[in-house]
C-alpha cells in the first residue's frame, strides 16, 4: 500500500477499539480492488464524540463505522438515517456525502445475509428465539421481523429489557408474534420441550471470554439451527457446544463480513470482495487459535 497526496480516508469510531477486526477485513478489501484508500482506528474519547464528527467532514473522511459504546448517540450528529438505523435507533456506517453525513445500519441486513446465504435459513413463518435484548437483539428482530418471522420470543436475563424491545416493535411488524421470556426458563429445558424452534439466536455478548449460556441443548429438535453473533474465538462455546449434538450452527464471523461488505459498498459503490475479507478474518482468527 502507498500513500499519496490523493489517498482517500475510512476509519471506524469506537472506544475502545484494540479488539475491532474491522481495520483488517476493509484494508484487505480495499488493497485487493486496488483502491488509493486506507482504512484507519479512530479511538474517540466519550467526551469528544460531537467533535470527532465534524472532523469527518473537515478533514473530508470518506465515511467510517461506528462501534461500541456510539452507535446509538452517533445519530444526532447526521443528517440523513437510512430505514434500518432508525428501526434499530443505531448507526454502523456514515458516509460522507459532500459533507452531508449520511447514516446506514448495515448489521440487520449483513444478519440476514448471513443466515440465508451461510446457514441457509429462510425466516419467513418461523418460530425464532433470540436471546438478549440489547443493541444486538435489536439488530436482529428488524432483519427477521422485515422478512415476516412467524413468531420470535425474546429471553433475556433482564425481562423488562424485552418487554420493551417486544412494545416497540409489535406496533411496527404486525404480522410477526412477539413474546418475552425470563432466560431463566430456557435454561430448565421446558421452553425447548414444549416449543418449536426453528432458529436461536444468541445475541448476547457470552461467549466471548469462553464462558457458556447454559442453554439445555440436548432438549431442543435436532432440526433447530443456531447463530451465535459472537465470533471470537471463531469456535465459539454454543458452535462448539451445537456441534456436539449434530445441530446446524454457526458462529458471527459471516455476519460480521457481511456487514462489513455493505459498509464498504455505501463508500465506495462497488461490490465488496467477499472472500478476500473472509480469507483475511480466518487467516486471522487461526492465528489467535
Ligand atoms: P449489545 O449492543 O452487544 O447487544 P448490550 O446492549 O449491552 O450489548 O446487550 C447485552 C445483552 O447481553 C443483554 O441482553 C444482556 O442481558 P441484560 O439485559 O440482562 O443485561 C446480555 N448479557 C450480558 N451478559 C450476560 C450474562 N452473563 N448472562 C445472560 N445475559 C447476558
Amino acid at each position: 500500500m502507498s500513500i499519496d497526496g490523493t489517498t482517500g480516508i475510512l476509519g471506524i469510531i469506537g472506544f475502545p477499539l484494540s479488539h475491532t477486526l474491522s481495520p483488517l477485513i476493509q484494508n484487505a478489501a480495499l488493497e485487493y480492488l486496488g483502491l488509493n484508500i486506507v482504512y484507519l482506528p479512530f479511538e474517540v474519547n466519550p467526551t469528544l464524540l460531537g467533535e470527532a464528527l465534524k472532523a469527518i467532514v473537515t478533514l473530508n473522511i470518506l465515511g467510517v463505522n461506528v462501534t461500541i459504546p456510539y452507535k446509538e448517540e452517533v445519530a444526532k450528529y447526521l443528517d440523513e438515517w437510512d430505514e434500518e438505523s432508525r428501526l434499530i435507533k443505531a448507526v454502523n456506517t456514515i458516509k460522507n456525502s459532500n459533507g452531508r453525513l449520511l447514516g446506514f445500519n448495515t448489521d440487520s441486513k449483513g444478519f440476514l445475509m448471513a443466515l440465508t446465504e451461510s446457514l441457509e435459513f429462510h425466516p419467513r413463518k418461523k418460530d425464532i428465539l433470540i436471546v438478549g435484548a440489547g443493541g444486538a437483539a435489536r439488530a436482529v428482530i428488524v432483519s427477521l421481523a422485515k422478512e415476516r418471522a412467524g413468531s420470535i420470543t425474546i429471553a433475556n436475563r433482564t425481562v423488562p429489557k424485552a418487554l420493551k424491545l417486544i412494545s416497540e416493535f409489535k406496533e411496527i411488524f404486525r404480522e410477526t408474534d412477539f413474546a418475552a421470556l425470563d432466560l431463566q426458563e430456557v435454561k430448565t429445558g421446558k421452553f425447548f420441550k414444549e416449543n418449536r424452534i426453528d432458529l436461536l439466536v444468541n445475541a448476547t455478548s457470552v461467549g466471548i471470554k469462553g464462558e457458556t449460556l447454559g442453554l439445555p441443548l440436548k432438549d431442543l429438535s435436532n432440526s433447530t439451527k443456531i447463530l451465535d453473533l459472537v465470533y471470537s474465538p471463531s469456535r465459539t462455546p454454543l458452535v462448539i457446544e451445537a456441534q456436539s449434538y449434530g445441530l446446524s450452527s454457526q458462529d458471527g464471523s459471516e455476519m460480521l463480513i457481511y456487514q462489513g461488505a455493505l459498509s464498504f459498498e455505501i463508500w465506495t459503490e462497488l461490490k465488496a470482495p467477499l472472500f478476500i475479507m473472509r480469507k483475511a478474518l480466518k487467516a486471522k482468527q487461526e492465528k489467535d487459535f
